[in-house]
């Protein structure tokens, strides 16, 4: 069987960290990972190639496009919610612009290789946006197609990029007299809030709950950002991993949507306070809402609906939120940051 050649994006970020882990140990492929920063040491010798530069370097890419047959690509590179909504106009060149090019080399190497490139997509569930915390109580789960009025310039920005991957897996030069078919098949999932045991979260809205659980762990006081009843789905880091590698290498006839939902579970601020109390009797955390941080959060839904995800590619989370506490993420900072209190 030929070596596979996967092309991520973004790789040094937390998710990069887990999913090249991930497929390294899978075997039978190179990484060619791009980052705008350095790849950190401990991901690097995983990487068949090391690419640091910018997703909205065109040249760059289409240079990569010459040297490389990418089967699929995972396009992390984005800046998260809270940086976006600092620098709006940078994060939609990155977040759209950036894609877009993406998306391009997709169909360039497509028409290469003669063959559909799986293009992978992690979006969020800051696409949504309710509009009071009554309505959010009242709605529950929410499904793929409610609510998709965001608030923020990055939920803007992942809700247009599912459209844009929409546009190229189904309708890309719909004028031409020869319609072109099957050149990108898009694929995305909307990630709740993400914690991860290994690495530290940047520039997010949901960050409240990872930085929660490593500043209690290492000893250190935490000011928590929103109220203690505010409630958004959550996932532990191993989940998503998973759930990108099980969306990409689902049969196509079984997905009946391009974009799909997945939860896992849904705590409030304090509950995943009262967790970590448990875990560590001495951990101070204040909670002192920013009015504005706390009105992007209650746009938010307070969980999903994951329903065609688990029936479509056989969705289903190892880490319930008891067990990606005790099993998963207390454990892992336990052991992280022992010696170091
Ligand atoms: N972490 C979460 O909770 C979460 C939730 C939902 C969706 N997502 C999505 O998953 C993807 C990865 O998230 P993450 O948590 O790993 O984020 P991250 O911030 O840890 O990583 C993003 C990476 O993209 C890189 N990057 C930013 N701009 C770039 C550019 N112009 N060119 C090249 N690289 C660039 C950054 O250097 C960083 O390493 C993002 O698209 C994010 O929107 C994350």
């Amino acid at each position: 069987m030929p070596v596979k050649t996967i092309l991520i994006t973004g790789a040094n970020g937390e998710i990069g960290h887990g999913l090249i882990e991930q497929l390294s140990e899978q075997g039978g492929m190179h990484i060619v990972a791009m980052d705008m920063v350095p790849l950190e040491e401990c991901v690097r010798a995983h990487c068949h190639r090391i690419v640091t530069g910018d997703i909205l370097d065109s040249h760059l890419l289409e240079t990569l496009s010459t040297e490389h047959n990418f089967d699929t690509i995972y396009h992390l590179a984005a800046l998260l919610s809270t940086r976006a909504e600092r620098q709006p106009t940078l994060a939609h060149r990155v977040n759209v612009d950036g894609s877009l090019n993406l998306l391009e080399i997709a169909i360039t190497q497509s028409r290469l290789q003669g063959r559909e490139i799986k293009f992978i997509y992690p979006s969020s569930i800051a696409v949504y946006g309710l509009p009071d915390t009554a309505t959010k109580l009242q709605a529950g789960k929410i499904k793929e197609d409610q609510w998709l009025t965001p608030r923020t310039m990055y939920g803007i920005n992942k809700l247009y990029v599912e459209q844009l991957g929409r546009y190229y897996a189904n309708f890309f030069r719909q004028l031409d007299a020869e319609p072109p078919k099957g050149l990108v098949d898009f694929r995305g999932v909307r990630f709740p809030g993400l914690i991860s045991a290994t690495t530290l979260p940047t520039g997010g809205t949901s960050d409240y709950a990872p930085e929660m659980l490593h500043m209690v762990a290492k000893g250190k006081p935490y000011t928590c950002f929103v109220r203690e009843d505010t409630c958004i789905p959550f996932m532990a880091m191993p989940d998503a991993i998973t759930a990108m590698l099980k969306l990409q290498s689902a049969p196509r006839e079984k997905l009946t949507r391009m974009i799909y939902n997945v939860g896992a579970f849904h705590p409030s601020a304090s509950e995943i306070f009262h967790i970590l109390q448990k875990a560590f009797p001495n951990s101070s955390v204040t909670f002192a809402s920013d009015y504005r941080r706390q009105a992007i959060i209650d746009s938010w839904p307070a969980d999903v609906d994951d329903s065609a995800a688990r029936i479509d590619w056989g969705w289903n989370p190892i880490y319930d939120m008891d067990r990606a506490f005790a099993d998963y993420l207390i454990p892992a900072v336990q052991k992280r940051y022992a010696g170091k209190v």
